[in-house]
């Protein structure tokens, strides 16, 4: 059955790319809301696609709905809930890219849209391994529902929502997510732990309205200087969090987890070199890169908004500032708890004549995946006869809110098996998705649900 499917994928490679294409022609940016139609279109495109395949799919809900389809013909065999999300990061800085975002271009082997690696590209290996079965032999060796979301990237909650109603129709032996990446060209990965996270802003008041920072300066207080002494006070010069009791949950992963870290081939001054391009990396004395990424906790400003910041020079003593700050999170920390302390800190840092609102924007706990169950296993399968080598089984910075729902409402352990690389630029200008690697993708998703099919 498998054979059929990889035969008829090579076949049709020219076709899924053109197809791939068109859906990142739409700009589905989630977080702004003049793309809305956008959304309900790219919602369209995929439910047709599905139900044009032979898979049941609907578009739900209405703004930025979710795609939900289903093939459940495999009599016996285990169900995959399969994961994804339409949309896209926002396009700026837009005169950074070489070609125009919402325009992909294939050029050296890449596909260059917003979107391509995250995650449309990976969506699309999920539907085109599934139209690689049907198309060949009528039927899948798995049961699959698909779930493809419009909001990921913007912390919505229809789909958490969703799930939690709806674990009936959504019942499942486990769920498959393609929203992640390799840990270097070639080298087939599965992830094993995401990081969570608290995204929150702060907002400092001083005087009622603008002033002119001559005639008042010196006796009206300033929201942004006080902004950033809350800020300095976040962080020590090391990189250590300050905040009270921040690390009190925080547990590293056990001694042979991070020797198996060490061993991967990895090299922290190429990564500062190819993707970063500072002149160091920062952070905790005593973690190497790595564990930094994936086991240590974070907090980062994103933004300070407010005030004069246009060309030239104004001499405003601004009425208010707005930092939006995130904190990465790690296992056994909780949102809630963080979140607390957070607030409690900032608080504890008030200046006078400043009003301070802490406001909790959204969050997700860390999750961590265990390493040895058998869809595990039947990935390393399929992967190692994808791509010739064996599995590195690693862990990723990013956060998937999803994952924890699955395993919260569903009961669902993830098989987090996916495909960007390393220097896909993901959320920055000139994002990328390699074909070979979107092949690859759908080879080794054919395989993998063979592989589960076989073992009833
Ligand atoms: N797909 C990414 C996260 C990711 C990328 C995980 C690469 C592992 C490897 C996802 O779309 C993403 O960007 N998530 C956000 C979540 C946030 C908006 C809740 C993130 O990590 O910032
Ligand atoms: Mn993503
Ligand atoms: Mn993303």
């Amino acid at each position: 059955m498998s054979d059929a499917a990889l035969q008829y994928a090579e076949a049709n490679r020219k076709r899924f790319v053109a197809e791939l294409k068109e859906i990142l022609s739409i700009p589905s940016i989630s977080t702004l809301p003049e793309h809305r139609p956008d959304m309900q279109r790219a919602a369209r495109w995929l439910t047709d696609r599905l139900n044009d395949m032979g898979i049941d799919a609907e578009t739900i809900g209405e703004g930025r709905p979710l795609v939900y389809g289903e093939w459940l013909k495999a009599e016996g065999a285990p169900t995959i809930l399969l994961y994804g999300h339409y949309d896209v990061q926002p396009i700026d800085p837009l005169d950074e890219w070489k070609t125009p975002p919402f325009e992909p271009d294939v050029r050296d082997g890449n596909i260059y849209a917003r979107g391509a690696a995250d995650d449309k590209g990976q969506v699309m290996t999920l539907i085109d391994a599934a139209e690689s079965f049907l198309r060949t032999s009528g039927a899948l060796p798995v049961n699959l529902r698909f779930l493809i979301e419009g909001e990921e990237e913007c912390g919505g909650e229809l789909v958490s929502a969703y799930v939690r109603d709806h674990g009936d129709r959504l019942r499942a032996d486990v769920a498959e997510v393609a929203d992640t990446g390799l840990f270097a060209p070639g080298i087939p990965t599965l992830e094993t732990g995401l990081r969570g996270i608290a995204y929150v802003e702060v907002e400092a008041r001083g005087a009622s309205h603008d002033l002119h920072s001559g005639l008042y300066g010196g006796v009206a207080p300033n929201p942004f200087n006080a902004l950033a002494h809350i800020i300095s006070r976040l962080k020590d010069p090391n990189g250590k969090i300050t905040i009270p009791g921040f690390y009190d949950d925080v547990h590293m992963p056990p001694q042979d987890v991070l020797d198996s870290w060490k061993q991967l081939p990895f090299d922290p001054n190429e990564m500062l070199e190819n993707e970063i391009g500072a002149s160091e990396l920062v952070g905790e004395p005593g973690f190497t890169a790595l564990e930094q990424m994936w086991a240590r906790p974070t907090l980062d400003v994103h933004g300070i908004r407010g005030g004069f910041t246009g060309e030239g020079a104004k001499t405003v003593i601004p009425a208010t500032a707005t930092a939006k700050i995130s904190m990465r999170l790690v296992p056994d920390q909780k949102v809630r708890e963080v979140y607390d302390r957070f607030r409690e800190y900032v608080l504890s840092l008030k200046q006078p004549g400043i009003e301070l609102d802490v406001r909790f924007l959204h969050g997700d706990d860390p999750v961590v995946v265990p390493a040895d169950s058998r869809f595990i296993e039947a990935a390393e399968t399929a992967l190692q006869e994808t791509f010739g080598r064996p599995t590195v089984l690693g862990r990723s910075g990013g956060s998937m809110p999803i994952v924890g729902a699955f395993k919260r409402d569903l009961g669902l352990e993830t098989v987090l098996m996916g495909w960007g690389l390393p220097d896909d630029n993901l959320h920055a200008p000139n994002e990328k998705f390699s074909l070979s690697n979107f092949y690859n993708g759908i080879n080794a998703t054919i395989r993998f649900w063979n592989v589960l099919g076989q073992r009833r």
